[in-house]
């Protein structure tokens, strides 16, 4: 016992402490043509980059933009302990080599299990099928209108309320944690049908929503063991954050369960026309495998609940450090629908929708996503790549590389997303490659919600400032911090003030 002990001693600490005091031992990133190399993380044996991932916890998508901006290809292979490699990637032709070209040998792999085999999870036939029956869902035009009637109806009767009390007491609110009651409501009602009222003055406390969060936030947490065995090892005895993770899983497929078992009921009680939700959509098509329906309805609401509200949070912030772009919103706003109501079109607000891509740019709701090689491979900038190494392009780099997007990245400028058209006079959106900004994925598993998404992110923009202005409660100097749990989020949320807008319609409502 003893000569274990001193054995793992020098091995875990000695040795390492060694490379680290005494070797010059610098990872490069592959060579581009130009022959330039920058530094990586260092890396040691056994433990690999792991007193980097220590020293970078809790902004991890920051460092690796940071060393991703130094590689020449946009590529690095991260060293993790006990010889494991992962590739990170902000080069384009490689996200669509990943994403298209080699579609099939690129997998998500098993790293997220509370999402079972929901079509976010799912990998082969499950996704496959998932996929066909959910994108014809999504494509309807009843479930567009449907998406308006509840976007409309959440924001007049909670959304709308909730800020003007908060501007007649001048009281602060999270608007993070705002949004994400909005959110959730409105996912569950799209989606399901049903309405968990998360979203009502009180601001309740839901066991579901909690269990949801600690699911995401530990499952995320899990990147950052040096020796991933620890985690596997806590699961399989059922010990601390794995314990607690356990619980929150099974609290998840709970609430997931019950809703697939009232919407079985409502289904046998009313007409099929009567039932216009996604969930209803799916199992009136004959799809009602108890299963495969709970691990659809996990992966809606992680779909549509955290995504627009970090969206719409570093939006809101943004356009208030930022005011000619909260000018042009408004005069856009105002223009599109000159007597003020919340619920006509909102197809033209090609300055808002310009706005939206900006933000999400530098602060994408999906900061990075990880698949897991299921064969070897080399991608197109050379990197060479083995069967299971895990593969990670990252949005969040990307949206910040010079290359890409210009000396001026790091402004907030929706006017490079616009163009004027010359014959009209008016401002044209100029979309970009999806696999250059692939915030919403790209490539055969595209993001399903799109459409959706800008449709209910711009109701919002528009619904909100229209009346309010919103304030950091801390003053201009409040400088948020990027976190990720799989979604993106502000650190420690965004309190604000509201203020009402003069001459907005406020009272009447
Ligand atoms: C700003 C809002 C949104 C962003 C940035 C976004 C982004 C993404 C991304 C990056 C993926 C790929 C995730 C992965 O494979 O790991 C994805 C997939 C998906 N999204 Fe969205 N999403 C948004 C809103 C929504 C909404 C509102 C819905 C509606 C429920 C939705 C439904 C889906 C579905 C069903 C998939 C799975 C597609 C597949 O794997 O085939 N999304 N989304």
């Amino acid at each position: 016992m003893f000569h274990f002990v001193v054995l793992a001693t020098f091995l875990l600490f000695i040795l390492p402490l060694y490379f680290f005091i005494f070797t010059k031992n610098k990872r490069i990133c592959p060579k581009s043509s130009s022959g330039y190399v920058s530094k990586l993380p260092r890396s040691y044996p056994l433990i690999g980059s792991s007193l980097a991932i220590i020293a970078n916890k809790g902004r991890y998508s920051q460092w690796f933009a940071e060393i991703l901006s130094q590689c020449p290809t946009r590529t690095f292979v991260f060293h993790r302990a006990l010889g494991k490699r992962q590739i990170v990637t902000a080069n384009p032709s490689n996200v669509q080599h990943i994403l298209k070209t080699k579609f099939s040998l690129y997998p998500k792999g098993d790293l997220v299990d509370f999402l079972g085999n929901g079509i976010f999870n799912a990998d082969g036939a499950n996704w496959k099928f998932g996929r066909q029956i959910s994108s014809h869902e999504f494509n309807t035009k009843s479930l567009r209108k449907f998406v308006e009637t509840v976007v409309d109806s959440e924001l007049s009767n909670r959304l709308i309320p909730i800020l003007s009390e908060a501007a007649a007491n001048n009281s602060v609110l999270d608007l993070q944690d705002i949004l994400q009651r909005f959110a959730f409501d409105n996912i569950c009602k799209i989606a399901f049908g049903f309405d968990p009222e998360y979203l009502s003055p009180s601001l309740p406390q839901a066991a579901f929503a909690v269990a949801f969060e600690d699911a995401m936030r530990i499952s995320s947490e899990r990147f950052g063991y040096i020796f991933p065995v620890t985690w596997k090892l806590k699961r399989a005895l059922n010990l601390g954050s794995e314990k607690q993770l356990k619980q929150a899983i099974s609290q998840t497929r709970e609430f997931a369960q019950n809703i697939v078992k009232e919407k079985k009921q409502e289904l046998k009680d009313k007409s099929s026309l009567e039932t216009v939700d996604l969930l209803s959509r799916i199992m009136n098509s004959g799809h009602s495998d108890d299963a495969f329906v709970i691990d659809m309805v996990i992966s809606f609401i992680i779909a549509g609940r955290d995504t627009t509200s970090a969206a719409l949070t570093w939006f809101f912030w943004l356009i208030s450090c930022n005011f000619h772009v909260e000018k042009e919103i408004l005069n856009e706003i105002m223009m599109e629908n000159p007597k003020g109501s919340m619920y006509d079109e909102v197809k033209g607000m090609v300055y808002t929708h310009a706005s939206l891509c900006e933000s999400m740019r530098l602060y994408p709701p999906v900061p990075a996503d990880t698949k897991e090689a299921a064969g070897d491979d080399v991608l197109p900038d050379g990197t060479v790549v083995k069967k299971g190494m895990r593969v990670t392009y990252h949005p969040y780099a990307m949206g910040r590389m010079e290359n890409l997007w210009g000396k001026d990245w790091a402004d907030f400028k929706p006017e490079r997303w616009l163009e004027r058209d010359e014959s009209e006079g008016k401002l044209k959106f100029v979309g970009r490659d999806n696999f250059l900004y692939p915030v919403f994925q790209a490539g055969p598993r595209i993001c399903l919600g799109k459409e959706m998404a800008f449709l209910q992110m711009k109701r919002v923009v528009a619904g909100v400032l229209r009346q309010f202005r919103v304030v950091p409660a801390l003053g201009e100097a409040f400088q948020p911090v990027f976190i990720s749990h799989l979604t993106s989020k502000m650190k420690g949320g965004f309190p604000v003030r509201i203020e009402v807008r003069e001459g907005s319609k406020v009272n009447e409502l």
